[in-house]
């Protein structure tokens, strides 16, 4: 449905997620007919350019990032029309007052993306604040990185919260926006046909992959501060894990799921220095080929050479009676073979096999279990892989197959990028796609800990080859289980 009329003002509306992500996102949702006319939409950065000049250069975004159909592209002229651009300084008050005249008021939502570093969210917040610009109806939208830790996110979640209510706040996790993981919560909860299974009893283990084959680029000045147990674990890969691990929530209600998603986190076994080189792998990849191309190492990318981490793998524990036993196995790592990210849920054997002479003679009839393999990308899909017949007049011979719904070919359609949901959902004032802030404490709360022991230990991260799965270490650390990656057949 149509909103009603609504500014957002983007701070960093030069950046690269304004120009690769949101402004596409927004877009896409004017074009859909969901953002009217007499929408604002205003980037702020400091250099000196007219509306017509931001306009052009997020023209030129649009077709590279945007996917435009040829209905879309009519869309283009009338949503650049709704962009204004403003040159504010966060360092003074200069600009300000001639902002503040043209945009407060409390007539409608008016929207705060903060698309800057981390050290300025407070500084933008106390001068919207002293400059009368927060209302009621005013929302501020954070990226990650919150903080570096648990000390650091907690110093900004202050600072905002001196001047936004926390129901004004929205933690970004773009994760939460996608189809995919939307769906999780589909099939778990609006299925019979797993609720009974999910658990430890008949669940053996978890699996949640998220592979880039991208490097880190230009972004390396930032990401060498972070790595990817901050970059990707504390956030996104957490969050997966809380959708899969929860208890059934009594209502879609923000904080009905905000509070189930906040008892996994602080049921997850803590990982320290005792148990740290037993329950994680972090690697670094250097030189190598992905899809064919040779790429250089991330030592080579950043200049210089770091202890960072570009590739994390974990066996994660949740201690409760629904997961005891049951381990979660996590990886995530820039420059991989491929991009692909994942959900597997691997059920237990079953208890008897009347099919042991058949093996014997046709080895591929070994029984293998189930497994429920939610694809996040590419190709967004749902399998469930089954033990069947081969058809046929021949003896019985058993195969493992997957039943197969790829979004794409069940809905059609163009995919929403996460961006849109997630945008519109801060607009209309849904939290529930949102992180609270006591779930980001206890996310770092795990995390914190195993930075602590890799700090303490003497190794490095494991080299891993671009275009590789990672360091071998990885690869044993399930083994050692008696397990082994899932890999898509
Ligand atoms: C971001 C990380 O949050 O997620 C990036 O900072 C990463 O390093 C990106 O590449 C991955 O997002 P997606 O949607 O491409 O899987």
């Amino acid at each position: 449905a149509p909103l009603a009329p609504f500014d957002l003002v983007i701070f960093g509306g030069t950046g690269d997620l304004a120009l690769r992500k949101l402004l596409p996102a927004l877009f896409h949702r004017y074009a859909d007919g969901q953002i009217v006319a007499g929408t604002r939409i205003v980037a702020i950065a400091r250099d000196t350019q007219s509306d017509e000049d931001y306009r052009g250069r997020v023209r030129d975004a649009l077709a590279k990032f945007a996917n435009l159909d040829a209905r879309e592209s009519q869309s283009v002229e009338g949503f650049l029309s709704l962009l204004l651009y403003r040159r504010l300084d966060l360092s003074s008050d200069s600009g300000w007052p001639e902002f503040s005249a043209e945009f407060a008021g409390d007539e409608r939502v008016r929207v705060f993306y903060l698309a800057v570093g981390p050290d300025l969210f407070g500084v933008v917040a106390d001068r919207l604040q002293s400059h009368g610009l927060v209302s009621p109806k005013t929302r501020v939208v954070v990226e990650k990185p919150l903080g570096k830790d648990g000390v650091s996110a907690d110093a900004i979640n202050d600072a905002l919260a001196r001047v936004f209510a926390e129901t004004q706040i929205f933690r970004i996790d773009h994760y939460l926006g996608k189809e995919t993981v939307q769906n999780l919560t589909a099939l778990r909860f609006g299925n019979a046909l797993f609720e009974p299974l999910w658990k430890a009893e008949h669940i053996d283990h978890v699996q949640i992959t998220v592979a880039e084959t991208v490097g880190v680029e230009s972004r390396a000045p930032y990401y060498d501060k972070s790595g990817a147990l901050r970059d990707m674990v504390q956030n996104h890969l957490l969050q997966l894990l809380c959708l899969v691990a929860m208890e059934p929530p009594s209502s879609l209600a923000a904080d009905a799921i905000r509070d189930e998603k906040l008892k996994v986190l602080r049921a997850l076994r803590p990982i320290v220095n005792g148990n740290a080189a037993q329950s994680t792998v972090r690697g670094q990849y250097k030189a190598g080929a992905v899809d064919g191309t040779a790429v250089p190492g991330y030592a080579q990318e950043l200049g210089a050479q770091s202890l960072t981490e570009t590739f994390v793998a974990i066996k994660a524990e949740v201690k409760n009676w629904r997961w005891a036993g049951v381990p979660f196995y996590l990886r995530t790592g820039k420059r991989l073979g491929e991009r692909v990210s994942e959900i597997v849920v691997t059920f237990r054997q079953v208890p008897h096999s009347i099919f042991e002479d058949l093996t014997d003679q046709d080895p591929s009839s070994r029984l293998q279990p189930n497994k429920l393999v939610l694809r996040l990308q590419p190709d967004e899909g749902v399998k469930l892989w089954l033990m069947n017949k081969v058809p046929g007049p021949g003896g019985l011979r058993l195969r493992h197959v997957p039943l197969d719904m790829s979004f794409a070919a069940a809905f059609g359609g163009r995919q929403a990028d996460a961006y849109e949901r997630l945008l519109m959902d801060v607009v209309r004032g849904n939290p529930m796609l949102f992180m609270r802030r006591d779930e980001v404490d206890a996310a770092w709360k795990w995390i914190d800990p195993i930075r602590a022991a890799w700090a303490a230990g003497a190794e490095a991260p494991r080299p891993y080859t671009a275009g590789s799965w990672g360091p071998s270490a990885a690869v044993a650390l399930i083994e050692r289980d008696g397990r082994t990656w899932h890999e898509d057949a």
